[in-house]
C-alpha cells in the first residue's frame, strides 16, 4: 500500500514536470526613447506541442507566433508598438524605435495544442523615459535683482519624460532652506514631455559657486540601481555659475552673471575635454 502511493507521488512529479511551463519572462525595466527592446519569453513545453505564443501590452495583443501557420509570425498594429517581425521568434519579439508611448504592461502567453490544450502566461512592466537634449539653464531675473540684498536666480531644465527632479548647491553644499527656494509647477509639453523650474534666493555680498542639477531618474526606481545597457539611468546634468561679491549697483548683478556664467561654462567645456 505504502509502495502505491510513492508511486502514484512519483508520476504526479513526473507528470507535473512534463507539463507546458513559463520558464521566464524578462522584459527590460526600462528604455530611452528611440532605443530598441528585446522581449524574452522563455518555457519548456514538456510532453505538449507548441500551439501559439501570444504577446499583449496592457492586455492588447501585438504579436503572436504559430508554427502551423505560414507565415507563424504576425504582428498587429499598437499604437507606440513598432515589431522587428525578422529578429522576433517563437521565444523573443523585438520592437524597435521606443516611443513613450511603448510604456506599458507586457505579457507573454503560450498555449499547447490538444489534447492537453495547457497554457501559462507571465507579464512584466517596461517604462520608456526621454532624456534632456540639453542641461538645465540659469538665468537672473533683472526686476527681482533690482531690490536689495538678495538675489534671484532661476534654474529650468530641458524638457524630459518623466520630469527632472532639480537641485541648487552653493559651494558644494545643497539647498535645502525652503525660504531660500522658490518652486514652480512643472510646464506640460507635446508627447507628454515636462519641464521643471527651481528658483534660488541668496543674500548677496559675497562671492560663491553656485550649481543647478538636474536629474531624470524615475521616481519609482529611487535608491535603486537601474542600468540601461552599460551606462547608469539616472542622469544628471548641471550648470555652474560663480557669482562675484560687488559693491556696484545691484542691477549689474545679472549682467555679471551671464559673463561668469559663460566662462565657467567654457571652462566646464575644457575640463571635459
Ligand atoms: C522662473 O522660471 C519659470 C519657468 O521657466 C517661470 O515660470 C518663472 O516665472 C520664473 N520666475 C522668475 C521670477 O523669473
Amino acid at each position: 500500500m505504502r509502495m502505491y502511493v510513492l508511486l502514484a507521488i512519483i508520476s504526479l512529479l513526473i507528470k507535473e514536470s512534463l507539463l507546458l511551463r513559463i520558464v521566464r519572462v524578462s522584459i527590460p525595466t526600462y528604455r530611452v526613447r528611440g532605443q530598441p527592446a528585446q522581449l524574452e519569453c522563455d518555457y519548456e513545453l514538456g510532453s505538449d506541442t507548441l500551439y501559439s505564443v501570444k504577446w499583449y501590452r496592457d492586455n492588447e495583443e501585438f504579436y503572436r507566433y504559430m508554427p502551423k501557420f505560414d507565415p507563424p509570425k504576425h504582428a498587429y498594429k499598437l499604437e507606440g508598438i513598432k515589431v522587428d517581425l525578422q529578429k522576433s521568434d517563437d521565444r523573443r519579439v523585438v520592437l524597435h524605435q521606443l516611443m513613450l508611448k511603448s510604456s506599458g504592461v507586457y505579457r507573454c502567453e503560450v498555449s499547447a495544442e490538444a489534447p492537453s490544450f495547457a497554457s501559462a502566461a507571465d507579464e512584466g512592466r517596461m517604462e520608456v523615459i526621454y532624456l534632456p537634449r540639453e542641461g538645465p539653464r540659469i538665468t537672473g531675473n533683472e526686476q527681482e535683482n533690482r531690490r536689495g540684498d538678495t538675489m534671484f536666480l532661476n534654474c529650468t531644465s530641458g524638457r524630459s519624460y518623466p520630469a527632472a527632479v532639480l537641485s541648487w548647491d552653493i559651494d558644494g553644499e545643497k539647498v535645502t532652506d525652503p525660504d531660500m527656494l522658490v518652486e514652480y509647477p512643472p510646464t506640460h509639453y507635446t508627447h507628454g514631455l515636462m519641464s521643471t523650474a527651481l528658483g534660488l534666493r541668496v543674500p548677496i555680498g559675497r562671492s560663491m559657486e553656485v550649481r543647478c542639477t538636474a536629474r531624470v531618474a524615475p521616481a519609482w526606481r529611487e535608491g535603486s540601481e537601474a542600468v540601461v545597457g552599460n551606462s547608469h539611468l539616472a542622469e544628471s546634468k548641471e550648470a555652474m555659475l560663480l557669482v562675484r561679491s560687488s559693491s556696484e549697483a545691484p542691477a549689474l548683478n545679472v549682467m555679471l552673471l551671464t559673463l561668469c556664467f559663460v566662462v565657467s561654462l567654457s571652462l566646464l567645456t575644457q575640463l571635459e575635454t
